[in-house]
């Protein structure tokens, strides 16, 4: 069992004090988001379980969701964060899938990660191993099945098969490079300009980056990039970017676009659309798991993916560990500097 921590036992008896990352609106995340201390019930119901939050990090869907431009607006006020891992402190009298000191994740569907504890009914929260570290538990729930899914769901990929994709730096774009490899696909890797260019090639090459190249390298018809032929292009960013991805579709291939960080819509090449059948479609993790009704293969998902985590053949996101006290400048940070994650640790590391 987990040990209680000063603030909870002094208050076990009581109420629980919890701090916790809100918005009373809609806007710049440094600006909106506050800190606050509340109050949770003293008692579980029978279903009810007492979560403590361990990290959860700022991922760009919770900076779209915070200003107000991501599909889902949470009513006002909305406790804050979207991802992270917790361990579980106390259980009600019924819960019998989750035990004190089980590491979860709480449902798809419910915000307020940035917190110290939370109650949940025990049908929200998601078991997952208890010895994934925390580095990759916190990280678990969004990027790693989204790309588990979009690497098995969209193109009958066979062995050296290869996968073109953009936004390859970011935390979803090295875990395609690192979950192609395992299941043996080759991967195109576009990536933005950069200072430390050279060191980051490497960093991607590493983890099994077969090519890399730059968006300047390959809009410069001077350099003559060929890109290999691809079922498979997953497409992070629009575009520009997003219509040169396209390009290297083979016949009947597919683009699946999960992410527009470039803000500009996504392009598709006119010729290859008409005569080589190529498709576009759109990838959505919250759309497959409330349709997912197997929970067989939502288990296999997730016991491959701590798998490869625990054997080290996942590497963990490099991260900024921060105090929910700078919320101000982990928010400012996670808009504009993408090499690494900025992620809450609840308690003092
Ligand atoms: N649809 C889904 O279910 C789903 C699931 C998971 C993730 N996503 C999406 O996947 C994307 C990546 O998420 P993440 O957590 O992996 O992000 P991340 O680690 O924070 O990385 C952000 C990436 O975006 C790039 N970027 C930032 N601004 C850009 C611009 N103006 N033009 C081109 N590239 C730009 C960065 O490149 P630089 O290093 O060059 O700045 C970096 O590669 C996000 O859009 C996220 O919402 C969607």
């Amino acid at each position: 069992m987990l040990k209680l921590n000063s603030s909870f036992r002094s208050l076990a008896s009581r109420s629980l004090s919890t701090r916790q990352l809100f918005y009373e609106k809609r806007g710049k995340p440094e600006k909106v988001v506050q800190l606050r201390t509340i109050e949770l019930a003293d008692t579980l119901a029978p279903e009810e379980v007492l979560i403590e939050w361990q990290a959860a990090p700022i991922n760009p869907a919770d900076i779209n969701q915070i200003q107000g431009t991501y599909a889902v607006r949470p009513s006002l006020p909305a406790a804050a964060g979207l991802e992270g891992a917790a361990r579980v402190s106390k259980i009600g009298s019924a819960v019998k899938s989750v035990k004190p000191g089980d590491q979860v994740l709480t449902s798809y569907v419910i915000p307020g990660t940035w917190t110290d504890f939370g109650i949940y009914d025990q049908k929200n929260l998601i078991k997952i191993d208890n010895d994934l570290p925390i580095e990759h538990a916190a990280l678990f729930k969004v990027n790693p099945p989204s790309v588990y899914l979009m690497l098995k769901e969209y193109a009958q990929l066979k062995k050296g098969d290869w996968v073109v994709q953009n936004c390859a730096n970011s935390a979803a774009g090295k875990q395609v490079i690192q979950i192609a490899r395992i299941l043996g696909f080759k991967t195109f890797n576009v990536i933005r300009n950069r200072e430390n260019l050279g060191e980051l090639v490497k960093e991607m090459k590493d983890m099994g980056a077969d090519e890399v190249v730059t968006e300047d390298e390959l809009y410069d018809k001077k350099k003559k990039i060929k890109m290999p032929r691809a079922k498979l292009a997953l497409n992070g960013v629009g575009g520009k970017s997003s219509l040169y991805l396209a390009t290297a579709l083979e016949s009947g291939g597919c683009m699946v676009t999960y992410g527009g960080m470039s803000r500009q819509p996504t392009q598709a090449p006119t010729a290859p659309l008409i005569f080589n059948d190529i498709s576009l479609r759109g990838f959505w993790l919250m759309t497959w798991i409330l349709a997912q009704k197997d929970e067989r293969a939502l288990q296999k998902m997730y016991a491959d993916l701590s798998g490869w985590m625990k054997s080290g053949e996942i590497a963990p996101i490099p991260m900024v560990k921060r105090s929910l006290d700078e919320h101000e400048e982990a928010l400012a940070e996670a808009q504009v500097k993408f090499d690494k994650k900025q992620v809450f640790f609840m308690k003092k590391q």
